[in-house]
């Protein structure tokens, strides 16, 4: 019988710092720095299941299992950050409800700052549908609920959050003007964007030249570029693409083949670690929270795009989103054995 989990705490030795001060790890030192990371984006809560294949229109399939779980692409991006050592703090919104209250004990259980949370007494706190096929391939379904509530208002009302960051991190599964106001104080400030254009709505092209750097998956960059990076030259074209729309690098994800890295008119295919994939469910979240956590902290970009590969690819080998974000010390202990001799 398929087992179903419920709203399973992380074990607190994978959220918090004292990972890092691990003796003997290589990059301690940076880690020591206590990044600092803001992130503006989604909280919702993620209903998974397994199935074999996917129902066909009007079919209805029992799956093999099912999971409920904290989720967001903003919310598992910080708590990613957090994961791996950075001072996170969220800027975001969730409904006056159960699942709303379940994800302010996950974000402060995390060791995520929340003074950035709003509640809204508007709309129930955003859900997510998520079904994971037999070939790990998945299809995603949000609500957004209270994620639309979040405004330029208070973005503004949390100023010092995103000022006083190292790097702003945002999404587009919260309003884009609340976006665009984050952006415009950390450009004011000289704070470092990370723009990850998921999805990529109408609103996010206007949004590309506020980034530093950029990160969208194949179909995001499609969308974006009219280019479908399926290999390294058609992911170079996009890349260059997407920096003639405004964004000074690129670093396009593109799952199990690896992710590109383009920037002043240079690109490279960083390809990704051979691993066995059980679910790819938030390995682009992963991906983003531990590369921002490496640039807040001033690794270089190819350092901190391997660093956020090697989180992806642990990532992918659990189930489910939730849970899913290594330590910092897992991820050098993985760098370490995937080192070649
Ligand atoms: N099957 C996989 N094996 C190894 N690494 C993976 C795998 N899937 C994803 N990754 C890593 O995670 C990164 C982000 O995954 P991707 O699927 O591109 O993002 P998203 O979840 O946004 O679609 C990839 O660039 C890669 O480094
Ligand atoms: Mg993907």
């Amino acid at each position: 019988m398929a087992s179903i989990k419920h709203f399973k705490p992380l074990p607190p030795s994978k959220s918090l710092i004292p990972a890092l001060y691990v003796p003997g790890f290589f990059l301690c030192d940076t880690a020591m720095t206590h990044p600092k990371v803001t992130v503006i984006g989604s909280i919702n809560c993620d209903i998974s299941f397994t199935v074999q294949n996917f129902p066909a229109s009007n079919e209805t399939i029992l799956a093999q299992g099912s999971c409920l779980s904290m989720g967001g692409k903003g919310l598992n991006q910080a708590v990613a950050a957090a994961c791996t050592g950075a001072q996170t703090a969220m800027i975001g919104c969730v409904g006056d409800d159960t699942f709303g209250h379940k994800s302010m004990t996950y974000a402060r259980d995390n060791a995520l700052n929340t003074s950035g949370l709003k509640t809204s007494f508007e709309n129930p706190t955003g859900t997510a549908g998520i079904l994971v096929n037999q070939s790990s391939d998945n299809m995603i379904v949000v609500a957004p609920g209270a994620n639309a509530d979040l405004t330029p208002e208070d973005i503004h009302a949390h100023k010092a959050l995103i000022t006083d960051a190292d790097i702003v991190v945002a999404q587009m599964e919260v309003p884009g003007n609340a976006v665009r106001a984050a952006f415009d104080l950390a450009r004011k400030a000289q704070v470092a964007i990370l723009f990850n254009p998921a999805p990529a709505t109408p609103e996010a092209n206007a949004l590309v030249p506020y980034a530093d750097i950029i990160t969208p998956n194949e179909s995001e960059t499609q969308t974006l570029t009219g280019i479908y990076p399926k290999d390294e030259d058609s992911a170079h074209r996009a890349a260059q693409a997407l920096c003639t729309m405004g964004a000074k690098t690129a670093l396009i994800t593109m799952g199990a083949t690896g992710c590109y890295l383009y920037t002043k008119g240079h690109g490279t295919l960083i390809p990704a670690f051979p691993v066995r994939a059980i679910d790819p469910t938030g390995a682009g979240d992963v991906f983003n929270g531990v590369l921002a956590r490496c640039l807040a902290s001033g690794d270089d970009l190819p350092m901190a795009a391997r660093a956020a590969s090697a989180a992806g690819a642990l990532s992918v080998m659990q189930a489910g989103a939730e849970g899913a974000a290594p330590t910092w010390a897992q991820i050098q202990s993985f760098l370490r054995q995937m080192k070649p001799e």
